[in-house]
């Protein structure tokens, strides 16, 4: 275990955000400062210098509407590291049910002195919608089916980690295209960045139309394996559907769980992610998310190095 201090320097210059909605305004410059950042945060934690307390006075809240297991305790962990204090809200319990705006909500949470609110909202555009209405800054966490940007930055590191490289690799998503924002936020990293992407999963849940962000889009998945260097396997939103994507789960999986045979039809070398939580059995069996090609939980100790970059970078000027 090392015992210097790491010298985290000031906030580079290229960094001029107040807020992180989404990562398809970011710049590959943008995006690589994040990601060695967080590199830097990562190797100080694995140094035995987990508490880097560049942030002490700081507030951060987490406003969260739908529910999360990693996200939410991932950015409390990164801001309370920085050591900033944090706040939770509890939208259920709130004044909201007593007819309270969603914008009231968020200034009156303001005025208690917050330096930064982390959102989490089924509707597309609530991130921007604080961003416009408050002085402090806005980190998006999920906005519906629109965008995940800490998602998308904590798996494009994973996968630099593991690969070395992102130029040239091609990674595939599969599963629930339509309505996923890590999907959204994975492809707009990747291309940037340098990556193929095919996007991979039953026609309701795929389409053509998906070639206008630039990546290929396949409905076998068994025909793109032998030629991809990463999965992510995308969970099934039920949550966000009306009616069934496909006749059956049985049916679903069949098709599209990364199990042991198509690990075997894959690339010696594939790596396997999933955003998590994942469905065991259905898009993915447990011996190839419990495997060794698996980088699953290490995606979310990446989370909380990701967090702590975009919190500094943000309040640390
Ligand atoms: N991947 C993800 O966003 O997980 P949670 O919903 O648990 O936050």
């Amino acid at each position: 275990m090392s015992t210097a201090t790491i010298d985290f320097g000031p906030v580079p210059v290229i960094w001029r955000r107040r807020h992180l909605l989404g990562l398809e305004d970011l710049s590959a410059e943008e995006l690589t400062l994040i990601l060695d950042k967080a590199e830097v945060f990562k190797q100080a934690a694995a140094d035995g210098q987990r508490k880097v307390p560049l942030l002490s006075g700081k507030t951060c809240v987490n406003l969260f509407f739908e529910n999360s297991t990693r996200t939410k305790s991932s950015f409390t962990l990164a801001a309370r590291r920085l050591g900033a204090d944090t706040l939770d809200f509890s939208a259920s319990t709130s004044s909201l049910s007593k007819g309270e705006t969603f914008i009231d909500t968020a200034k009156n949470i303001e005025a208690m002195g917050i330096d930064l609110v982390v959102v989490r909202h089924r509707t597309p555009g609530t991130p921007q919608l604080l961003a416009q209405n408050l002085s402090c800054g806005v980190i998006n966490a999920g906005d519906g089916p629109h965008e995940h940007p800490t998602q998308g930055l904590l798996d494009i590191m994973t996968i630099r980690q593991r690969k070395g490289r992102l130029a040239g690799l091609t990674v595939a998503l599969v599963g629930d295209i339509a309505h996923s924002r890590t999907a959204r936020s994975n492809i707009w990293g990747l291309k940037k960045l340098g990556a193929n992407v095919i996007v991979c999963g039953p026609s309701t849940l795929v389409s053509p139309r998906w070639e206008e962000l630039g990546v290929e889009y396949s409905y076998s998945l068994d025909e793109i394996l032998p030629r991809v260097d990463v999965l992510n396997l995308l969970r099934i939103q039920f949550e966000r559907q009306n009616t069934r994507p496909f006749p059956s789960i049985r049916e679903y999986a069949h098709l599209y769980a990364m199990n042991r045979e198509r690990l075997a039809a894959a690339k010696p070398d594939v790596l396997i992610l999933a955003p998590g939580p994942i469905n065991r059995g259905v898009e993915v069996t447990p011996e190839v998310a419990d495997g060794p090609q698996s980088a699953i939980l290490e995606q979310v100790t990446n989370g909380v190095a990701v967090r702590m970059a975009v919190i500094w970078l943000i309040l640390g000027r």
